[in-house]
């Protein structure tokens, strides 16, 4: 199996791709790392661990990571997910360990000790914790296979401010680093996302699954969702965070283009804009692939299957 690293701020859709990537028999979860994003970092670490349980696995390592940007306050979406991060149905305080080293030196350490080449790391939250790591430890950058990360967007333009979506917009120089860095990487945007809708026969199908994770899912998504349609006026709401996971499992579901794309910090207006040279204007070289489809029938076909293995 593919070995991962899922750094996340749980988060619904968080939780949702962590449970996608736990029923996958094609990725190994090295570790589970959390950042502040959505909700505090005492609440991404918990509600992680939750997630670890509801799909039977106490064994995976959480991690508790950086508590807040690498220069600025953190910004949360409790006006999305609720205040514990995971709102909607209630969840029992976790019995599993978090763990007591720190997310960055779990994720300097597996680098270093992995083959090179071996371990992807999967950021569905602000990208401090991986900007940190790779600030301290420069020499784990070229040992990455690849990052795949949910964030940014394009013609989508933003969901936070107008040209700046959440997970870069809360730590856009932690993004401008991991942008920088040379390493591999794969972005969802949400030109991506905002195709992948939770519509009510999706949601009713995980519902229909008689599971507790089909239960938890379809109650997730009925929670944020009641946000997002009224603010983007779709039928249903965006899953960004589990096409991370589903770009590692199918990637044929998607369609993108290697791209330069420079995030922006010193913005009046588009602070944590990705600046994505869709159209080759620059001259700037590549520096990632930048996803613009997905086949959204297809998307959810993988992720009910695999939910309801769980
Ligand atoms: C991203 O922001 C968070 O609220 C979601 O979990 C997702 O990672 C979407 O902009
Ligand atoms: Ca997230």
């Amino acid at each position: 199996p593919r070995k991962i690293i899922i750094d996340t701020d749980p988060g619904q859709d968080d939780a949702v791709a962590i449970l996608l990537a736990l029923a996958s028999p094609e990725l190994e979860v090295l570790g589970i790392t959390a950042v502040a994003g959505n909700v505090p970092l005492p609440l991404t670490a918990r509600n992680a661990r939750n997630v670890c349980e509801l799909a039977g696995r106490p064994d995976i390592k959480v991690f508790a990571g950086c508590d807040a940007p690498l220069s600025r306050k953190l910004v949360t979406a409790e006006h999305v997910h609720g205040k514990t991060g995971l709102d909607g149905p209630a969840l029992p305080d976790p019995k599993m360990p978090l763990q007591d080293a720190h997310a960055v030196d779990f994720l300097i350490e597996t680098l270093r000790a992995e083959a090179p080449g071996s371990v992807t790391l999967c950021p569905i939250g602000p990208l401090t914790n991986i900007a940190t790591a790779f600030r301290r430890a420069p020499d784990i950058i070229p040992r990455v296979q690849e990052i795949v990360l949910m964030g940014g967007a394009y013609f989508e333009v933003g969901n936070i401010t107008p040209a700046a979506e959440f997970n870069i917009y809360v730590d856009p120089e932690a993004a401008a680093i991991v942008f920088a860095s040379g390493a591999p990487i794969t972005v969802m945007p949400l030109d991506v996302t905002h195709k992948a809708l939770t519509t009510r026969a999706r949601v009713e199908a995980f519902r229909a699954m008689g599971t507790e994770p089909g239960r938890m899912v379809a109650e997730w998504t009925d929670f944020f969702e009641r946000f997002d349609i009224a603010k983007y006026g779709s039928e249903g709401a965006p899953l960004h965070d589990p096409c991370v996971i589903a770009w590692l499992l199918q990637p044929d579901l998607f369609s993108g283009r290697r791209i330069n794309v420079e995030i922006e910090t010193k913005g009046t207006y588009t602070t944590g804009m990705t600046v994505a040279d869709w159209w080759g204007v620059s001259g700037r070289p590549a520096n990632a692939l930048f996803i613009g489809d997905v086949d959204a029938d297809g998307f959810f076909r993988l992720l009910t299957e695999r939910i309801a293995r769980l």
